[in-house]
């Protein structure tokens, strides 16, 4: 099953924020409805993100009855502007939406009909290519995941955060469809829960033993001897290798070299931003504190307490083991072996 999809005119994705109660789909018929949807989270994770704005432009060159080509151009750019400002973090979302405008610039339709036709095929594209790199991923990932082990995991990088399969979940998943036996300890990741409602829900429907702890209990486990490595997910990598992932990868990251465990960042090379070199520059989104004092609608603290809610943490490349791309795994020098990553190379 698909996260995000074109249903005959619209965009149609999970319900990310019913699950796991409930299986809900939303269809969008509005560019301004996807880049709300991804604002919300009803649709969330790098490549998921970058799918549905890849889909969002489809819907946006059918949304106007533009004859001039020239005003259907600008009229996309200006929505595409729209599409990227709904979240800052994850660089699969501009990618996307310059891979659209790209097909829309190229001046190789005629028509705006054409043009349609092209924006429509080419989301397909997209959508279809990134469930294809994260079998790449898988396969290549698997191999660093021992019989018998067990993988901590952060957020949900599963098929939920992409277009299908998954990427740090997707390894695991690979791992377990290659008949590996594994336990995985799933962060619940506060305040969004997306360990403990998306990933345990993916384990679930694959039947990969697991449990939820609290992002707390990571050190514990840790310190236990309970952790032979540690797969997470990106929202930007800099091209020294630096990334950005779901807030709290950072404390896992320092925990797992005072532990000595192997900590592996997976992505596919669309994460990649090479136009940054180094963390630093990557942009993090604030998210509303509601989201922590109330989390889900439920108050957990009165309405006036203060709160902070960085959606993300950089983690710096020095923490890394490696990064699992779809053309290998990337290890030191990152600013030379990711370039020929992001170029297609294999490393
Ligand atoms: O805020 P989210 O849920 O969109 O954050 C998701 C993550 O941080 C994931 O680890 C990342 O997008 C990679 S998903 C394959």
């Amino acid at each position: 099953m698909r996260s995000v999809e074109w249903d005959d005119g619209a965009v149609k994705m999970i319900d990310q924020r019913a699950l796991p109660w409930r299986l809900e789909f939303a269809r969008l018929e509005t560019v301004s409805q996807v880049a709300e949807s991804i604002s919300n989270m009803t649709v969330r994770g790098a490549p998921a993100i970058g799918a549905s704005a890849a889909f969002g432009m489809a819907l946006a060159a059918r949304e106007t009855d533009e004859v001039d080509m020239g005003a259907l151009l600008a009229f996309l750019e200006q929505r595409g502007e729209l599409l990227k400002a709904a979240r800052p973090t994850a660089v699969n979302l501009a990618w996307a939406v310059e891979q659209m405008l790209a097909v829309a610039r190229s001046g190789e339709c005629k028509s705006p009909d054409e043009l349609r036709e092209a924006m429509l095929l080419a989301a397909q594209d997209l959508a279809d290519e990134d469930v294809a790199v994260n079998r790449r991923i898988g396969a290549r990932g698997a191999a660093l995941v021992n019989d018998g082990a067990t993988v901590l995991h952060h957020c949900n990088t599963g098929s939920l955060a992409c277009v299908e399969y998954g990427t740090a979940l997707g390894v695991i998943r690979a791992a377990h469809e290659g008949g590996k036996r594994l336990h995985v300890l799933l962060d619940e990741t506060r305040p969004r829960l997306q360990g403990s409602r998306l990933s345990a829900w993916e384990m679930e429907e694959l039947g990969v033993s697991y449990d939820i702890i609290p992002d707390t209990a990571a050190g514990f486990f840790m310190n236990k001897g309970e952790v032979d490595i540690i797969l997470v997910g990106a929202d930007r990598i800099a091209a020294n290798g630096d990334f950005a992932n779901k807030i709290g990868t950072y404390q896992l990251a320092v925990l797992a070299a005072a532990h000595d465990i192997p900590f592996y960042c997976v992505a596919p090379t669309s994460t990649v931003d090479l136009a940054l070199g180094c963390g630093d520059e990557i942009p993090i989104e604030q998210r509303d504190p509601a989201e922590v004092t109330t989390p889900y609608g439920k108050a957990i603290v009165p309405a006036h307490f203060k709160a902070r809610n960085p959606a993300f943490d950089v983690t710096p490349h020095r923490y890394l083991t490696g990064i699992v791309t779809e053309h290998g795994i990337a290890r030191p020098p990152y600013a030379e072996n990711l370039a020929r990553a992001v170029d297609g190379i294999e490393i």
